[in-house]
């Protein structure tokens, strides 16, 4: 099995000190930087913009996954590309073309990702699975980090983990919401490649050692 990577949400973090907390990722056993961008219409609340990606990028060395909760992403592929992201997902319920979504997004040299809110299922992918580089799976309602994890989430790993099988496909699993010590072997069993976690990570005493707790986790 491939050692899960865990991408911390930079949400958590102090914007007061949000160099400090970069680098707290950098030096830590962390694969990605998870950023979620937020524009209160997809979803009720509003996170940061261009700006602050731009100076999170400056101090970051690790790749960057970029989690978009806005309407019709299409206007801003470019720009994205431009801040240097590396991962760029959207949400399947805010793209009316999906498809194209993708192969605009791939065309910029960025990866791919489709996010799915909990209501939506995982089947719908069916026939985008091929062209996707990762699927983030909410495990809470987008919007805000410290909600409880939802457990059917467990078993949409699971379906969508066989339909990339079946497919030959080469799609990650990133689960993401209410992800902390509690359930996080538990994922990984179900087939889970990348957990994001913000408050478990950010609000813990020593959250370079709960990186490493993360990726370690492992059902004993
Ligand atoms: C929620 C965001 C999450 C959030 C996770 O809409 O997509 O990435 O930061 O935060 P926790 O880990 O606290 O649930
Ligand atoms: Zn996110």
């Amino acid at each position: 099995m491939n050692p899960v990577k865990i991408a911390p949400s930079l949400l958590a973090a102090d914007f007061g000190n949000l160099q400090r907390d970069v680098e707290i990722v950098n030096q830590s056993e962390a694969a990605w930087h998870h950023l979620d961008i937020m524009d209160g219409l997809f979803v009720p609340n509003i996170s940061y913009g261009m700006p602050v990606i731009k100076a999170i990028s400056k101090f970051a060395t690790k790749p960057l996954d970029t989690h978009l909760m806005i309407m019709d992403p299409d206007r801003y592929i470019q720009t994205f590309a431009d801040l240097g992201i590396y991962m760029l997902t959207v949400h399947y319920e805010a793209c009316t073309h999906l498809h194209r979504t993708i192969q605009a997004i791939r065309a910029t040299g960025m990866k791919a990702g489709v996010a799915l809110n909990p209501h939506t299922s995982v089947e719908l992918l069916k026939d985008i699975i091929g062209d996707l580089d990762l699927v983030l799976i909410m495990s809470v309602n987008p919007g805000f980090g410290g909600q409880s994890f939802i457990p059917n989430t467990y078993e949409k790993i699971r379906t969508l983990k066989k339909m990339i099988k079946e497919q030959k496909a080469s799609a990650l699993i990133e689960v993401d919401g209410g992800v902390s010590m509690e359930n996080a072997a538990k994922l990984i069993e179900a087939g889970a490649d990348v957990l994001v976690a913000g408050s478990a990570v950010f609000k813990s005493e020593k959250p370079s050692e709960t990186i490493s707790k993360l990726a370690h986790a492992a059902v004993s």
